[in-house]
């Protein structure tokens, strides 16, 4: 098996692991999809004609395929805290479609495990793993304008906002607003993240 697909079964953090998706991890996606709060502002969640378990299905397949691809385009990573083997969410990082050298981190947290520092702790983890294991130059997310929560762990990340495009997420029901889309970023050479 090649180096860099190696070293992706073994990213950890102080307080978790984290490691590839399989389908006894559906019950926990399930959570996550049933969740409007907690899918508000996920693009891939929560889309017009879309139901929880169609979504959970959707996501459980696509994170169980992305550790098959070859040559490596995404990476989508169960995040289980390591005192209590509890799965509490997701972290991803794949490459950015059309932005060479660049890949782009994602991550949810179930509701019951925010404000721990879970995900910044991941995030960081997915940085490393960007620069040092996919040799990106630069990291970036998305997210939505309004999703406060996820630009905090950006910034505490040490990303900076690169652009606000307006209008750039999709409408979760008919007749609603899209949503502005912010993307930060951080580029190799800058890379220090803060301590938590
Ligand atoms: C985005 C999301 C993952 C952020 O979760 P979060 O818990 O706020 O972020 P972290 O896990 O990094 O925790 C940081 C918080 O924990 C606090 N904290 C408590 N104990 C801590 C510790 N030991 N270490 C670090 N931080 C700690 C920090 O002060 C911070 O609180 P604050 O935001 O009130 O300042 C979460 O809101 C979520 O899942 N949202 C829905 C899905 C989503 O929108 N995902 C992003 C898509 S772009």
């Amino acid at each position: 098996m090649p180096k860099e697909y190696e070293e992706f079964y073994h990213l950890e953090t102080e307080r978790l692991l984290l490691r590839p998706f399989t389908e006894a991890d559906y019950p926990l996606i399930l959570r996550i999809s049933s969740d409007q709060a907690t899918t508000e502002y996920l693009y891939f969640w929560g889309r017009i004609g879309s139901t929880p378990e169609s979504d959970a299905k959707r996501y459980l397949e696509y994170a169980m395929d992305s550790w098959s691809a070859s040559p490596i385009r995404a990476r989508e990573f169960c995040l289980v805290v390591k005192e209590t083997g509890e799965a509490i969410g997701n972290g991803s990082v794949e490459w950015a479609a059309d932005e060479p050298g660049t890949a782009e981190l994602g991550w949810i947290l179930l509701p019951g495990h925010r404000g721990k520092g879970y995900a910044t702790e991941a995030g960081r983890e997915l940085i490393r793993a960007a620069f040092e294991i996919m040799g990106a130059d630069t990291v970036i997310a998305h997210c939505d304008s309004r999703n406060r929560a996820s630009r905090n762990v950006m910034e505490r990340l040490g990303m900076t906002l690169r652009e606000t495009v307006p209008e750039a997420r999709p409408a979760k029901r008919a007749g609603e607003k899209k949503g502005d889309e912010c993307t930060y970023a951080l580029n190799r050479e800058s890379s220090s993240p803060p301590a938590l």
